[in-house]
């Protein structure tokens, strides 16, 4: 009881503090129910370059996302996660950072940004950051680090001799194509870098380096962060032996082996950094995100904590976006397989690497359709959903046809079998305006087609619209005391088109009823749940003509059509 009070005290004091020059927070600050805050928080992850552009650059702004907060909350955000915005020379698009304690001027000032997380807070939205465990080669560390081997930094960074004769120090490739290994000139040594080599990796074995990396949240935090994502998470450190990693038969979209990543990935030593930035998290009230790479449940539970230390509260994974088939079946394995586990899961369903939804499933008749599904699904299930902006429009991939057109260089690199990512990543579509109101300029990444009948302005005035249906279903999720925190109940395990499941609490249920198939179904689910009535209150549908109660031992749902409703007790016959 006592530690329900003191995690709603935190967020009372949450509400009530300057959203800069934070004091730190005590407690894991909490929502009115007790819960921590980012347990019952919808999160958005905005990409910053191509939300709004505030100045007609062609670049979104800080200034561009203040000016749209009110357009957020309406639609039921609680937290924003924007990726990296700080000074960087853009390689990766802000994932090579040249300054960790600085906004790169492309999006604006830190007087833009305290006034983001002002008007934020002001809304009740809170603002996570990115956190990058590698620099870019322009920050000072790393320019200091290859001036010569003698040089202050020169250990902050992985420097290894090579085996002679161009050969690098071992066969660790990048993830990004070719070896991890960039030759210097200057110094005669290889500088280590799992990504770009504009991306050299830190150090993080040297004390000094985690001291300073860690001290990066503090600041953020004090200024009145929420939180962050923690980017590529399992990529910190690297086996010091450097053995080479077992290489695999066939070549990968660069023309380079095929390799497991055993010494360079998923290290345990990743976890004691985790566990460290959790504890400077907690006393700020604060989440970590993780960017984890599992392939399945059981490798995904270590994030969450080792040897009765906490680590991430919300370990992002890529389960649900490897699902390659819209599939009822599949979707039900992983979220069974996770439920298991006990633990607060999140869900997305894009991201700014991962192809839209509508991409990837999409069969160009249905498309919105299978936009609702998915949202039907991530956003009732148990546990914290993360929004990509422009999922609720139903925004479609826009990949370039032409290799001269790609910006992300991994399409520029991996050509024509990889795109790259800007296809996931074009302006957000506000209205049918020129440029889909986006900038006044030319955007930096073209506007889809799409963009006439897929906007914000068009959403809106279309009560059918998946803008609409995302908003019901978020308001949804913030009242229905099932949502929030009910079990969740597998219903009809056997049926390979339609996943069905219940959520539970107490005396309250919603049934929830998602139709994964291009066909019209006819649905039977059986509660088969003592003193539940077998019947449903439409509380969000895709049913046309059907006003009051759902008969859940027959009705049909159109091709990925969804149901979520309400369910009554059966001995008061109401719900
Ligand atoms: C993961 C980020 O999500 C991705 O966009 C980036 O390219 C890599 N990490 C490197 O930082």
């Amino acid at each position: 009881m006592l530690n329900r009070i003191a995690l709603i005290l935190a967020a009372l004091s949450w509400s009530l503090t300057s959203p800069c020059f934070a004091a730190p927070r005590t407690a894991a600050s909490a929502d009115a129910d007790g819960h921590p805050w980012w347990e019952h928080a919808v999160f958005y992850e905005l990409y910053p370059r191509s939300f709004a552009d505030s100045n007609g650059d062609g670049i979104g702004d800080l200034n561009g996302i203040t000016a749209r907060l009110d357009y957020l909350r309406d639609l039921g955000v609680d937290a924003v996660w924007i990726t990296p915005c700080y000074p960087s020379p853009q390689v990766d698009f802000g994932y090579d950072v040249s300054d960790y304690e600085a906004i790169d001027p492309m999006y604006g000032t830190l007087q833009d940004f305290d006034r983001l997380l002002r008007e934020a807070k002001q809304r009740g939205i809170r603002i996570v950051m990115d956190f990058v465990n590698h620099t870019s080669d322009q920050h000072k560390w790393f320019l200091d680090s290859k001036s010569s081997r003698s040089a202050a930094h020169r250990d902050w960074y992985v420097w290894r001799d090579g085996k002679g004769q161009g050969a690098p120090p071992n066969n660790w490739l990048s993830l990004f194509g070719h070896s991890a290994w960039q030759w210097d000139e200057r110094t005669q040594q290889y500088y280590y870098h799992f990504f770009y080599p504009q991306q050299p990796d830190l150090n993080w074995r040297n004390p000094a380096v985690e001291t300073a990396m860690l001290d990066v949240t503090r600041w953020w935090y004090q200024r009145g962060v929420a939180g962050f994502r923690l980017d590529a998470v399992d990529t910190v450190f690297e086996d010091p032996a450097l053995t080479d990693n077992p290489v695999l038969p066939g070549k990968n979209a660069y023309g380079d082996p095929r390799m497991h990543n055993v010494y360079n990935q998923k290290l345990p030593a990743d976890n004691e950094v985790m566990q460290k930035l959790r504890g400077i998290a907690d006393q700020y009230g604060a989440v970590l995100i993780g960017e984890t790479n599992p392939v399945d449940v059981s490798e995904l539970e270590s994030y969450y904590g080792q040897g009765g230390k906490p680590g991430l509260q919300l370990p992002m994974d890529y389960l649900f976006t490897n699902v390659r088939t819209l599939s009822a079946a599949e979707y039900r394995k992983q979220i069974a397989a996770i439920d298991r586990t006990g633990h607060w899961p999140v869900y997305l369903i894009s991201n700014h690497d991962v192809r839209r939804p509508v991409s990837r499933y999409g069969d160009g008749q249905h498309d919105d359709a299978i936009a609702k599904v998915l949202a039907g699904m991530y956003l009732t299930l148990r546990g914290t959903p993360i929004l990509y902006y422009g999922e609720e429009l139903g925004m479609a991939n826009n990949d370039p046809t032409r290799r001269e057109d790609v910006k992300d260089p991994i399409g520029r690199l991996g050509w024509p079998d990889q795109k790259g990512r800007d296809g996931e990543r074009t302006p957000m579509q506000w209205s049918n305006a020129p440029n889909a109101g986006f900038s006044s300029g030319q955007p930096w990444l073209p506007v889809p087609a799409s963009y006439k009948t897929h906007n914000v302005a068009a959403e809106t005035a279309d009560p059918d619209s998946v803008l609409q249906f995302y908003r019901r279903v978020l308001e949804l999720r913030h009242t229905e005391k099932a949502l929030l925190d009910g079990r969740y109940v597998p219903l009809n395990p056997d049926d390979a088109q339609v996943l069905s499941y219940l959520r539970r609490i107490d005396g309250e249920a919603v049934v929830v009823v998602l139709n994964m198939s291009g066909q019209r179904r006819h649905v039977r689910v059986d509660l088969a749940t003592p003193g539940l009535a077998n019947r449903a209150e439409i509380l969000v549908s895709t049913l046309h003509g059907v006003h009051g109660p759902v008969d859940l031992a027959g009705f049909d749902l159109e091709p990925f059509g969804v149901l979520i409703g309400k369910v009554g007790r059966r001995a008061s016959g109401r719900f």
